[in-house]
Formats: structure tokens, sequence, C-alpha cells
């Protein structure tokens, strides 16, 4: 949560940094500043409300020089006020940050002794202590008060004194940094980068980051350099902007069938998923009794159809464990187990803590992530990652779909290997998959069938979504869309389990999405929808094409193409990501920014 920038170069810094801060809303937009250093001293501005608000703010002002720092706050510490809002000045120091300091108080007491505080933020502490501990050495001041602060930290400061440089050090959060002929940049995420450079490195934790405007460099903390390891992103600006959609998340939808093809295609050799570029070896498919999928939301989610996928090629025990649960949870695992995270941003601290948590029990680990050199993906012992270009919209949508072909690639894999699948069976799997991303084309078509039907969901205040089996675990990936961005009370159920209470909140008019695309269960979920139907229910009805259903159980009808059961997700969760973005749409929502949420949650 929170997006940072820091700037030293030969631009003026502020259009750099608001320009970074636009790049990086998605990861909070309460509030929004910057702060730039020149020879007069650090001049600071900063709002509540987005990056917007602070442009229109300081669009009559001056701001000179051309070093300085941006930050985008998702608030976890104080309230939303502009004294809480980034950047926060104590003394000789100004500085953004994004974490939690869990000891603040501690560290309030130990050096704030007749001090006040501006605000009621950890961060303002924190500020306090660098300025305590400064004697005129950046570097020797960040070593002191690494060793005191306990918590999540990524920091950029800015010492008075010190001219045209912004130090930079982290723990957890995420910060990477490049250099470019503009100059020295940093930022918690490569999308406020790209518009200078496609090359970038993940600042290591323990490690201080020295920008300056004709060059940056690494210190350890024993102040040896350290040369960072580079990475190339292969996508450029236009990746990152809406070119020309509304939303950014309507965009994403869109983005899928390339998104697929991209994650899909390179580990396929002759209809065979193989994972040797990704360095993956057979063995840890073998030497295991049992898989545990971890990862929170929409990833969740997603690792709920890998269950039923990998449980029915594989016969081995698989549970989906949502993180912030499993790690408190003392979970029975060991050598022979495989855990596979699953996190688009490859940041979020419930998904990380469990990965260091399975390590630590001996367990076999690989990332299914999106972000390229992210924390998850570094420490994971094996990594997959899905090639979904970045995702701005709050609301994950491609990266969804590209964790479940990840899944099916998996699932195959691991089958052939066990002896479960042979390679006629992998084949036939593959043209499956690639049916299923034709058929996730023409879920596209239904755009505007989907705009005119979700009127009718507009000025509703609860709703549900039911299904059985995978397309229980798509009702779960629909609500939380539709929820989120729409604000509408919904929840989740499995179909055949409404009638033990749920089905008391059935009255007229209350909206039931009916997830019915899988042949096994179609029958039981037709009985379920007329029980609801039955009750008054306004049924929008999800079905594959060829399947019969009589006109009296429904009021809306959408169709996938006829696929086996376990194909259905890719298209099915277009035709739900639709209904979410058109129902927030219509009721004249923030969709790519609902209110409370950031996209990378890096706080517990
Ligand atoms: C919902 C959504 C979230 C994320 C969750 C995990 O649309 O985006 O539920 O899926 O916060 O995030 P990652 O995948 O980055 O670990």
């Amino acid at each position: 949560m929170c997006g940072i920038i820091g700037f030293s170069g030969n631009l003026e810094a502020a259009p750099v940094l608001v320009a970074g801060l636009e790049q990086l809303e998605y990861r909070g937009y309460d509030s929004a500043g910057i702060a730039v250093q020149s020879a007069k001293g650090v001049k600071t501005a900063k709002t509540v409300g987005n990056v917007s608000v602070l442009k229109e703010k300081i669009k009559e002002e001056t701001f000179e020089g051309s070093c300085g720092i941006g930050h985008t706050r998702w608030a976890t510490h104080g309230g939303v006020s502009e004294e809480n809002a980034h950047p926060h000045r104590f003394g000789k120091v100004t500085l953004i940050h994004n974490g939690i300091i869990e000891n603040y108080k501690e560290i309030w007491e130990e050096y704030g002794a007749g001090k006040t505080l501006a605000s009621q933020t950890d961060t303002e502490i924190a500020a306090a202590l660098f300025d305590a501990l400064y004697e005129g050495k950046p570097e020797e001041t960040i070593r002191k008060a690494v060793k005191l602060l306990e918590g999540s930290y990524a920091f950029c400061i800015m010492f008075e004194g010190v001219p045209d440089t912004v130090y930079c050090i982290r723990k957890v959060s995420p910060l990477v940094a490049a250099r470019a002929k503009e100059g020295s940049f940093v930022a918690s995420d490569v999308t406020a980068l790209i518009a200078y450079t496609q090359d970038y490195f993940v600042l290591p934790e323990d490690t201080i980051l020295v920008l300056k405007k004709e060059e940056l460099y690494l210190e350890d903390l024993q102040g040896r350099r350290v040369e960072p390891e580079m990475l190339h992103v292969n996508w450029d600006t236009t990746a990152a902007q809406k070119n020309g959609y509304p939303h950014y998340m309507i965009k994403e939808i869109h983005e899928q069938p390339e998104a697929l093809h991209n994650t899909i295609a390179p580990r396929m050799k002759a209809g065979i998923p193989d994972f040797e570029v990704d360095k993956i070896p057979d063995r840890i498919f073998k030497e295991i009794n049992q898989i545990k999928i971890v990862a929170c939301g929409t990833a969740m989610h997603a690792g709920m159809v890998g269950k039923v996928l990998i449980e029915k090629r594989v016969r081995i025990p698989v549970a989906v464990e949502i993180a912030s649960e499993f790690r408190y949870q003392n979970p029975i695992i060991d050598e022979k187990t495989l855990v596979i995270v699953i996190s688009q941003s490859g940041e979020t601290i419930d998904t990380l803590a469990s990965l260091r948590l399975a390590k630590s029990e001996g367990a076999c680990t690989l990332g299914i992530v999106n972000v390229k050199g992210s924390t998850i993906a570094r420490e994971s012992d094996y990594v997959l990652y899905t090639h979904a270009g970045p995702e701005i919209a709050v609301a994950s949508t491609k990266a969804y779909t590209v964790q479940i072909a990840a899944l099916v690639m998996l699932a195959m894999r691991m089958a052939y290997v066990r002896g479960k699948l042979d390679e006629a069976g992998m084949k036939k799997d593959y043209e499956l998959l690639k049916s299923s991303v034709e058929a996730l084309k023409l879920s596209l078509t239904l755009e505007e069938t989907i705009k005119e039907l979700t009127y009718a969901l507009t000025d509703k205040e609860d709703l549900f979504f039911i299904g059985r089996g995978i397309d229980y675990a798509l009702s779960c990936e629909g609500s939380i869309k539709l929820k989120e961005i729409s604000y509408i009370h919904s929840e989740a159920y499995a179909a055949g389990e409404l009638k033990h209470g749920t089905i008391s909140l059935i009255t007229e008019g209350v909206p039931v999405i009916a997830i019915a695309t899988q042949e096994s269960v179609y029958a039981k979920m037709i009985s379920n929808i007329r029980e609801v139907k039955a009750r008054g229910a306004l049924v929008i009805l999800i079905t594959q094409e060829d399947m019969e259903a009589e006109e009296a159980i429904y009021d809306y009808h959408l169709t996938i193409p006829k696929l086996p059961d376990e194909f259905t997700p890719i298209p099915t969760a277009v035709i739900l990501q639709l209904i979410a973005y058109y129902t927030s749409v219509h009721r004249g929502l923030n969709v790519d920014q609902p209110r409370n949420l950031a996209k990378s949650v890096t706080v517990e």
C-alpha cells in the first residue's frame, strides 16, 4: 500500500514526481504529497484526495529544484488528513514511507522527549528518529536507525545540508530503482519508471540506495558498494496507459486474450506444457503427497479453481488456504508438501509470510506471480511468471485468468509426470485450453448485452452468486468483483447450501447470478435455480450454449461455448468481470479506485 517515488536528475522534479504518482495511484489514493529540494530548502505540498487533487492544488505554484520525493497514501496509522499525508518533515529530515513501524511508541518514548508531533502517524515518529540520530552523515544515520526500527518500511529520505540527494532503505515493502539519461529514480513499482527506462533493479533489503543527479549507488550496512541485479520489463508506457478506454479495468478485461497467449505460449512445446524456461524441475511434482495453495482474494479464488483441476487429474489432496489464516494455523506441512503461492503483485504481506512459513517447515514452494522481481517471486523456490503485463485497476481481472491458465498447465504437467496423463491426453488438454481462450473472446462480444442487462442491478442492495463445483469458485470471484467496485452487498453460495439458511434472504426482485456451466451437476443446479425463482429472485443465468434451460427459470441468459467442465472458468470469468464493471459504471462510481481499497496489500 502507498506509492512512493524519488528523483534526482536534470529535470524539474515536481512534474516528474506527480507523473510518477499518477502511475502509482492504484497503490493508495486517500491523500498525496510531494517535497522538492532546492538551494532555498525543501518545499512540501500535500493534500487529502488523489493525485489529481494534488495536481490542481500545486498548478499555480513553482517548485524550484530537480530532486524530490512524492507519496500517494493508503491510510494505516492515523486517519485521512492533510497532516497525516506524506512527506513528513521533522527537524532536518523530510521523508516518505510505505509500511508500518510497529515499535513507534517505544521510539517516541526514547527519542521524542520534549518534542511535538504534527501528525498521528508512525512515519513522523520515524522521521523524528532519523533526525535525532543525524549528525551530518546520512548513511550512518540510516544504519543506526534500521537497527532500532521494527516493522516493514520503504523510506525515501532527504537530509538538510545534503543537496540533490535522496537516500532509500527498505524492509519487506517494495522499492525499485533505475538510472536513465534524465537522472536517478526510485519508486514502489516499475510502472512509475517505465517512461524513462525499461531496465531497473529491485533494491535489496538492508541496503542503502543513494540517488544523485549524476549517479545512483548501493551500499550494504557495512558501507561496502553492492552491484545491483538488473531486470528488464518487456512492456512500455503504452501498456500502463488507458489507451482510449474509459477505465483501466475495461482495458485490462480486453487484454485477456493477449495476456493468456503470453502466459501459455512460452510453456507449450508440441502441445505439452514444459517449464524448462521457468527452471521448474519435474522432481517437485513427483516427490510430494499433498499440495497447499495459499493466496488472498482473487488470487485465492484462482487457487480454488486450481484445486479442482489438480485433484481431478492428479488425485493428490489439494487444500486452498487464505494466507492471513494459514500463517496462524500451525499448518501441517513438511518436505513432502508443495506449497503454491499465488500473487499478482508478489508483495501481499500475508502471502509472503505464508511462503516464509512454508519454507521454514521444509516445504517446496512455487510462486505463481505476475510482477517480475517482486518479493514473493524472489523468495519462492521456483517461480512461474504469468505474463499479464501491468494490472493497474484495483479489481483484478487479467491477472486472475492467467493464474487459472498457469494452474491448468501445472495440473497437466503434474498429471503427466505422475503417470496419470499421457502425451495424447496432454495434447487434448492443450487444445481445450486454447478453446477456452477462444471462448473468452466470445464472452467479450457479450459486452453490449451485459452493459444493458446490468441496469437491472444498479439500484439493488443485495445480490447472490450461486454455483456448484468449479462454478462455486467462480461465484466467489464474481461476488468479490461486484462488491468491491459497485458497493452492492453480495454473497457467493454453493448452490446446494442455500436452503440451509440463506434462502430466507431471497425475496421478490433479489438478483441471483446463477453460474451453471458444469455438465456434471447441471440438473442439480437447475433445481436450485427453480428454488430461488419460486421465491421471486431476478435470475441471471450463465450456462454453456448447448445446455437447455426453460425460460421460466431465468430473466436473463448468457452463454459460453461448449467446453468440458474444467475449461469453463476462463470464459465465465469475463462475463462476471463485465457484470461487475458495468454495474459500477451505471452507479457512477470510481471503477478503478474503489473506496478504502488499494491494489497491493503490504500490511497485515
Ligand atoms: C480483488 C483483488 C484482490 C487481490 C488480493 C491479492 O479484485 O484484486 O482480492 O487479488 O489482494 O493480491 P495479490 O494477487 O497481488 O497477492
